[in-house]
């Protein structure tokens, strides 16, 4: 299994890019990685001869009460769990940014609920960071986790809107055994808290439960899911289409239910796509 070439810089990244000339799959995190960004690397390397990860905490990406500081950074761990791609890219903040900068606004309907309801300025800084990304690795797909459908849904758009010349490859969602979606962030839980989060892919998989017995109807379904969560602290759960637009009525195959408690001080995402 090749070792990974490590790239630091912005030079050495684009060094290194000009001599790749059949495909590249790009894998964005923000490192601390697990068995779901081991997933999305797997999948880039099957579909394209090279495979590039990127490791970046994004600061602009983070409010200012959120965990930016406490963010796992695990560097070396994530070297040795990255077997197989051909580079890394591990940016410092001072490579990525200078100071003021062009920002990119999502579209409100997509950007201003959910998520972007509760991070404010969230999606502008993943806009940023992903865009900047892009263009200095010019991939032939970028692969994004279904666990952020939203993150996911509203990069979609910005490809589409800037026709950037790259496929964006979603892949789903991969849970512990017990069922909890894998997050970086999970590692925040104690026992209690971990065993209480289990509700959330629980409740969802109730709901999805009763759409496959034919009920269709979204106001009884959140009824249902709210009472299932009593004594959670929950974000939102919304049932809404593809292009986040709320829902009277499931579609079927067009339906996404996104579920986001927060379980101690940490939010955590789980979602379910019809
Ligand atoms: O999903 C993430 O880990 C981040 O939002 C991303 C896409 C790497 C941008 O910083």
């Amino acid at each position: 299994m090749k070792t990974p070439v490590i790239l630091k810089t912005i030079q050495e990244l684009q060094t290194w890019r000009k001599e790749i000339k059949d495909s590249l799959g790009f894998v964005p995190t923000m490192g601390a990685l697990h068995l779901g960004h081991l997933s999305l690397l797997e999948t880039s390397m099957a579909q394209n001869t090279h495979t590039l990860l990127s490791i970046f905490v994004n600061p602009t990406q983070f409010g200012i009460n959120e965990d930016f500081d406490k963010y796992p950074r695990t560097l070396e761990s994530d070297i040795a769990l990255a077997k197989g791609v051909d580079a890394i890219f591990a940016p410092e903040i001072s490579q990525m940014y200078s100071g003021e900068e062009t920002t990119l606004y999502p579209p409100k309907s997509m950007a201003g609920v959910y998520e972007g309801a509760h991070r404010q300025g969230h999606f502008e800084g993943v806009l940023q960071v992903v865009l900047k990304l892009f263009n200095l690795t010019s991939p032939t797909r970028a692969y994004f986790g279904q666990k952020d459908a939203q993150q996911l849904l509203i990069l979609q758009k910005m490809v589409q809107d800037f026709f950037l010349p790259l496929e964006i490859v979603p892949c789903p969602i991969v849970r512990d055994t017990d069922g909890l979606a894998l997050s970086s962030r999970n590692i925040y839980l104690t026992k209690d808290q971990r065993t209480l989060a289990l509700k959330i892919p629980q409740t969802l998989q109730k709901i999805s439960s009763l759409i496959s017995q034919g009920e269709d109807d979204v106001q009884r379904l959140y009824a249902f899911g709210m009472a299932e969560l009593e004594g959670m602290q929950v974000d939102y759960l919304a049932f809404c289409d593809h292009l986040l637009k709320p829902l009277t009525k499931i579609l079927p195959s067009q339906t996404l239910i996104l579920l986001t408690c927060k379980v101690g001080n940490t939010r955590l995402l789980d979602n379910v796509w019809l």
